[in-house]
């Protein structure tokens, strides 16, 4: 399916918190957070609002695209930690940005949220029903973390992440493939307006197995070697998990990006906050072959692989 990332932008609260500053609060260190996540600092947005992070990552990324609001037909923004019940967070931003064109909804798919608003307006763009589209990741969780449980309150980061997406232009969506298994809801989740709980252990076995399934689904339908990928852009939750997924993927670490050290997980945000990264450093070019894959709550997880 044509589809050309023409821009990418993100925004990260200004205020880091360290383990370092984590230790004063709960029982952890420096080393059990590093050795078991790859984690050394997160941003948590004390001024910010989920608005707010959305809006300078919009700015960035069409500013990055040359593309003015009003040439913008669709919103979709991915989250779950909207400022509100509702209206969707898509529709503030849409008045904030003044794109008065578009028409606007939200995704809740957790971490996969981004892969699935991909897929999502990739096929509305493919079917005539706008041309230029932005897509927007963005998590306020440290709103839903219990800062007194350690096992997930040294995870998590707050952030956001936008693409201006068009039918128009060489990129490609070659494969997708997206899944859900409700069954598994309780293995990470929050009550409503509640603090996030997770099995861990599980999850992170799940994880490492799904994401590989589905990376290996997408290469084989797009009939592209795991050689031929030149960058893999995943979930930023766990170092370990990422590291596994790509032994399992025969991917040597020098092809994924990671910058989960300076962010943790930032769920619906981590990916193209990560991928705007790597397109600044030189790591992302036009032509290369991307894959993109995430697991999170739903559980949902899925991948895509991308000509950038
Ligand atoms: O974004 C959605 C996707 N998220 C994920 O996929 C996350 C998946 N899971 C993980 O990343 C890992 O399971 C964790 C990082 C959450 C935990 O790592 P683990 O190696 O699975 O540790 P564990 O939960 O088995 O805990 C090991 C020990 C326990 O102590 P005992 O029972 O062995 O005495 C925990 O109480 O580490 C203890 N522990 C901590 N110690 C210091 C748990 N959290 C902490 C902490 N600091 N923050």
């Amino acid at each position: 399916m044509g589809i050309t990332i023409e821009g990418l932008g993100y925004y990260t609260p200004k205020h880091v918190l360290s383990n370092f500053d984590l230790e004063k609060m709960v029982d952890t260190s420096d080393e059990w957070i590093t050795t078991r996540t790859g984690i050394k600092e997160r941003r948590i947005a004390k001024e910010e609002s989920l608005l707010y992070m959305s809006y300078e990552a919009s700015l960035k990324a069409l500013e990055d695209a040359k593309v003015q609001p009003r040439e913008i037909e669709l919103i979709v923004l991915a989250t779950l930690t909207p400022d509100l019940g509702f209206p969707a967070s898509a529709c503030l931003l849409q008045a904030k940005l003044g794109a008065d064109r578009a028409y606007a909804f939200d995704i809740s798919a957790a971490c996969s949220g981004f892969l699935y608003g991909l897929e999502v307006v990739g096929s509305i763009l493919a079917s005539g029903g706008a041309k230029k589209a932005l897509l927007v990741g963005a998590e306020r969780l440290s709103q839903i973390v219990d800062w007194n449980d350690r096992s997930t309150c040294v995870l998590f980061g707050d952030g956001a992440g936008a693409v201006v997406l068009s039918s128009e232009g060489e990129g490609e969506l070659l494969a997708s493939a997206l899944r859900s298994d409700g069954n598994y809801w309780d293995i990470l989740y929050s009550e409503r307006c509640g603090y996030i709980r997770m099995k861990g252990k599980e999850l992170f076995k799940l994880a490492v197995r799904s994401m590989a399934e589905v990376c290996e689904e997408v290469l084989q339908k797009a009939n592209i070697r795991s050689e031929d990928v030149d960058l893999v852009v995943p979930h930023q939750a766990n170092i370990r998990i990422i590291e596994a997924l790509a032994e399992k993927l025969s991917i040597p670490m020098d092809k994924v990006y990671t910058n989960i050290h300076k962010y943790g997980n930032t769920s619906a945000a981590s990916i193209p906050i990560a991928l705007c990264e790597a397109k600044q450093t030189g790591r992302l070019k036009r032509g290369d072959i991307v894959l993109l894959t995430a697991m999170g709550g739903g559980l949902t997880w899925g991948a895509c692989l991308l000509r950038f």
